[in-house]
């Protein structure tokens, strides 16, 4: 198949990128490196032994998207861009919304004007918010609690609008849990541009020396051990569903939303501990208060990942671990 990545550079979309090579698709990368590097293209090239094509620019330029699509004629798309920081887009949600939603739009118009009718999409568990009941499934109501959180859910509905309006068109919303780990060759991996607002780039960083220690938000949830729990994905399984995502938008015209997780929930100090042992180094801790806006527990019911892309998670939260300590250890700059 020819499939056209935006935001194929990324953390997900490197990884995603390794295998729709090696599963021998021709490959289009659209990116403007507004948070990620050359060097993560360089080096997926490397490790698959192939090239591929690539483009340098902005989802929301349409002269470049229509030069893009007359190009490479794609049959797909997985649509990775997008800016990802909750805390950020408080502050900046314009251009949340410029990049996400009237990115979106853009490049719907033009897989319509090109007649290619099928997206994957990155969405986010993010957009269920407070849980009404747990795990959550594809019917929970979805809330979203933040601007980014609100991307999300808006442009779910308006690629449900643009298949609505368009028979040929499909599409699958994956909404990922909390995607962490890196390629076994410790080659490619999660390279935030600065400190992490996220769990685990944070312990590893603390583990690798750049950091002193970690903050743990919370330790009065109702959980096992009082902090925060999480469905956390492997990126090497995530980047697995994306094959079956776009197989199944190629077999069947529909509009679906799917989570992409383990169904397993692991606390803060679970994968403090686990961290711990990949690593053979201590994560000195400071019990601090709770984030804003954070919940207790979030926990994914993959029966519809099951069902309809027959995708299974395989990886462990060992396994996330070993794989970002290889990373960051034979990375301790990142790709810098
Ligand atoms: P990332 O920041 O590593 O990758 C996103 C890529 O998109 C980057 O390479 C960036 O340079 C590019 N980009 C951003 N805006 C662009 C634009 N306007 N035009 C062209 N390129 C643009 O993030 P990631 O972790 O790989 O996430 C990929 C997608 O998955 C994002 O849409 C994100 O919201 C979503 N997601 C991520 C997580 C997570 O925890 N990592 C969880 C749920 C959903
Ligand atoms: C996990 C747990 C924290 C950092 C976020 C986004 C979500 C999605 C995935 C994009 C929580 C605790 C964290 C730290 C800590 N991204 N923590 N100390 O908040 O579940 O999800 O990333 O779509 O939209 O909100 O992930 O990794 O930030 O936090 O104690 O320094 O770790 O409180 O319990 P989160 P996270």
């Amino acid at each position: 198949m020819r499939v056209l990545l935006t935001g194929g550079a990324g953390y997900i979309g490197s990884h995603t990128l390794l295998k729709l090579l090696q599963e021998q698709n021709e490959v289009l990368v659209l990116d403007n490196f507004s948070n990620s590097s050359m060097e993560s293209l360089r080096r997926v090239k490397q490790l698959a032994n192939r090239d591929f094509d690539f483009r340098n620019g902005d989802i929301c330029n349409s002269t470049l998207m229509n030069d893009t699509f007359n190009a490479f004629k794609p049959d797909a798309v997985i649509h990775f861009a997008g800016l990802k920081a909750v805390g950020e887009s408080n502050d900046k949600p314009l251009d949340y919304y410029t990049h996400n939603v009237t990115g979106s739009v853009e490049l719907l118009r033009c897989m319509r004007r090109h007649g290619c009718k099928q997206i994957v999409f990155s969405s986010s568990a993010t957009v269920y918010g407070e849980a009404d009941y747990l795990p959550y499934d594809e019917q929970h109501p979805l809330r979203p609690t933040n601007p980014y959180g609100r991307t999300k859910y808006f442009v779910e509905e308006i690629i449900k609008d643009w298949t609505a309006s368009w028979s040929e068109a499909s599409a699958v919303l994956l909404r990922y849990f909390n995607p962490v780990g890196a390629h076994d060759s410790g080659r490619i991996g999660e390279d935030p541009l600065s400190t992490p607002n996220n769990l685990v780039p944070f312990i590893s960083q603390v583990a690798i020396g750049r950091l002193d220690k970690l903050n743990v938000f919370g330790s009065d949830y109702d959980t096992r051990d009082g902090t925060g729990e999480r469905d956390y994905i492997h990126v090497d399984d995530l980047a697995r569903a994306h094959l079956s995502a776009v197989h199944f938008a190629s077999k069947n015209k529909a509009c679906e939303a799917i989570n992409v997780g383990t169904g397993r929930g692991a606390t803060v100090l679970e994968m403090v501990k686990a961290f711990e042992r990949a690593s053979g180094r201590p994560i000195p801790l400071n019990m601090a208060a709770r984030r804003n806006g954070d919940v207790a527990k979030s926990i994914a019911d993959v029966s519809k990942a099951n069902r309809l892309l027959d995708w299974e998670a395989i990886h462990n939260i060992d396994d996330m671990c070993r794989s970002t300590w290889n990373w960051q250890s034979l990375n301790p700059l990142g790709y810098k």
